[in-house]
């Protein structure tokens, strides 16, 4: 399905940055700086009102960057954001009426888990791909580890969020169940600072 696609586009970026953006000029404006700097890739989140009109026009104008929305939170927002052009969409919790939704549609989505009941019961409809929100708070690499030991032999695997930082984001790469780690900190970085998570990442 089209999770497992996104598993492994994702994993090529490694770092995904994670965008709040308030408005179309400033958030195309930090789209081409991802782009310029190595790490044209993005979850922009539907937490402002300015996320799909940046998404409509990042696909119209950035066509190389990998797009997609984040903080999904029900169904019609799912709509909105590939409707948009997301390419793929995630949410911090585990909504099973919008993982169903998205399903029916092939959306590339994952559905944000933080305990194994979560793991279970989105895995249970067909997902395989999660986000790991809030991967710090919950325990981190640790946590992580612990809570999909018992889920090995599936082949599931996960993007932390959370807490995640330049300088902890190897910390989750480096757990084969990670495909990649995302955070907020890249709406901040300048040109250098995407190029230094860009060399983290492998992309240059
Ligand atoms: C998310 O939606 O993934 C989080 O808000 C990212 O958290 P961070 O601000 O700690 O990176």
């Amino acid at each position: 399905m089209a999770e497992n696609m996104l598993k492994d586009v994702l994993a090529k970026y490694k770092i995904i940055p994670v965008l709040v953006l308030n408005d179309l000029q400033s958030g195309m404006e930090r789209c081409r700086l991802l782009c310029e700097n190595f790490l044209p890739v993005a979850e922009i989140t539907f937490r402002t009102q300015a996320a799909e009109s940046i998404i409509r026009q990042v696909t119209k104008e950035l066509p190389q960057m990998f797009v997609g929305a984040g903080t999904i939170l029900n169904v019609n927002d799912l709509h909105r954001a590939f409707d948009a052009g997301a390419k793929f969409a995630v949410a911090p919790g585990f909504n099973p009426v919008v993982v169903k939704e998205a399903i029916k549609h092939n959306y590339a989505f994952a559905p944000g888990v933080c305990t194994p009941s979560e793991i279970e019961q989105a895995y249970d409809l067909g997902c395989r791909f999660f986000k790991f929100f809030p991967a710090e708070a919950a325990g981190g690499v640790k946590m992580l580890g612990a809570i999909s030991a018992p889920y090995k032999h599936l082949g599931i695997s996960f993007m932390p969020t959370g807490g995640v930082t330049i300088d902890n984001a190897a910390d989750y790469l480096a757990m084969p169940e990670v495909a990649a780690a995302g955070g907020t900190w890249l709406n901040k970085a300048d040109g250098e600072g995407i190029r230094l998570a860009a060399k983290k990442a492998g992309l240059i």
